[in-house]
């Protein structure tokens, strides 16, 4: 990065931290104690970090559980709507939409200074009814398909304008290694509803949603969100990373307005799973194209049964060293965030088990505990790791979030 450039992006990240309100870091010098009892925006902003978490609208609004509602409002400087941004959400019947849920939430974040990521434009998953029956009778072509989506970026974007940092544009646009036909690609497996959607869309609907959602708010940050991105694998048709750092790049070529890279970070415990500078040198690739990132939807999840009995429920021993590889999880996609000064927010999909999708998602076998706080609100390793990454991170090594300069 040049001086002129970097002086810009500096200048830009002021504005935009006083415009947006919350996270500034300390210039340097001695900083306050660090302590358990101190929140994940406080400690994330001390290195202009933004702390965010999925949330979950009936657990935030039900007067039953108001740890819940009280948590999300004090620890996280950013919060995603888990699901009521999604399409299926705002156009439940065509042609007529519901704001009401997606327009609360994002009062609730102003009240509370957080910054909003959108979730989520383009997906072919969570389309309400009407349009995924239309996709899979042929009822609904691939011009009409289309226009229904260019209508849908345009509208959302411009009654959200203002008021939302960063979207997910498009979101888990591309293939994974274990489908067919295996090299990676725009779709998924031959004949399901992700490749039905990409093709009747055809290979230039990725850049047209940007541009779309560009022209409706000039100043949101527009992101390219997918799981199973965190590092790079071989170079070869099965390296996911690999597709999407391609992608990226050519849009970037063609002057496309791409903003930035959301890297998911859904883990488990059962695989062998990153180190830090693997996942650092995969972000600074993608910020080497001039993208920002972002960690957008962290959990760690485990096997919940006993090693030696599936049909016992984990315990003891077990349960210990699952906790402690959960937050090593953690702790490797914080701290190859916090390595990259354009790595801009960390966002964990959920903070308690309680709410957590992921048992009623990984059943066989069944997986959880993969949130920061179990059930009870109980504080976890994962939590706890978090908290000393956070407080033992700042210059030189870890700097101050610069923002890359959007394209606009
Ligand atoms: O809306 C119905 C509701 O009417 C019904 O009463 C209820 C009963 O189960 O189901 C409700 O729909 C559920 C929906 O969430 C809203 O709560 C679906 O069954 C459920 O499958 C759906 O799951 C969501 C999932 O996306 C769907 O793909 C999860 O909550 C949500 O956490 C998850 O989030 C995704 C991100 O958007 C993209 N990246 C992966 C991530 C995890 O899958």
């Amino acid at each position: 990065m040049t001086l002129r450039r970097m002086a810009t992006a500096g200048v830009l990240a002021a504005v935009v931290a006083a415009t947006l309100g919350a996270v500034s870091a300390s210039a340097g010098g001695p900083r306050p104690p660090a302590t358990q009892d101190q929140s994940l925006r406080g400690l994330a902003a001390r290195n202009g970090l933004y702390f965010g978490t999925a949330v979950d609208a009936a657990a935030y609004a039900g007067a039953s559980d108001p740890q819940y509602t009280s948590m999300v409002d004090s620890q996280f400087s950013t919060v995603t709507p888990e699901n009521v941004m999604k399409w299926e959400s705002l156009e439940p019947t065509r042609g007529t939409y519901d704001w009401t849920a997606a327009d609360t939430f994002v009062e609730n974040a102003a009240r509370n200074h957080q910054l909003v990521r959108g979730h989520v434009l383009t997906w072919y998953s969570q389309l309400p009814g009407w349009l995924t029956t239309g996709i899979q009778d042929g009822s609904i072509d691939g011009p009409q398909l289309r226009a229904l989506l260019h209508k849908h970026i345009t509208d959302v974007v411009a009654h959200f304008r203002g008021k939302i940092w960063q979207w997910d544009v498009v979101n888990e646009a591309v293939s994974d290694p274990w489908e067919t036909p295996p090299a990676i690609h725009l779709g998924g497996n031959t004949g399901s509803l992700k490749q039905k959607f990409a093709d009747l869309l055809g290979p230039g609907y990725v850049a047209d949603a940007f541009r779309w959602a560009r022209a409706a708010d000039p100043k949101a940050l527009l992101f390219y969100n997918d799981y199973n991105i965190e590092a790079f694998g071989d170079g070869g048709p099965g390296d996911k990373t690999q597709f999407v750092y391609d992608l990226v790049k050519r849009l970037r070529a063609q002057g496309v307005p791409i903003d930035g890279v959301g890297s998911q970070g859904h883990l488990s415990t059962q695989y062998g799973n990153y180190d830090v500078l693997a996942v650092a040198d995969a972000l600074r690739r993608f910020t080497d194209l001039g993208v920002a990132v972002a960690l957008t939807e962290v959990d760690a999840r485990s096997l919940t049964k006993d090693a030696a009995d599936p049909a016992k429920d984990a315990a003891g021993a077990d349960l210990n060293a699952r906790d402690q590889a959960s937050a090593y999880n953690y702790h490797v996609l914080l701290q190859a965030c916090l390595l990259n000064a354009h790595c801009l927010s960390f966002t964990v999909w959920g903070f308690t088990d309680k709410y957590s999708w992921i048992p009623n998602w990984f059943k066989n076998p069944p997986e959880g505990s993969g949130c920061l706080w179990d059930a009870a609100y109980h504080p976890k390793k994962s939590l706890r790791t978090v908290q000393g990454d956070l407080a033992a991170a700042g210059p030189p090594l870890v700097q101050p979030r610069v923002p890359q300069k959007p394209r606009r």
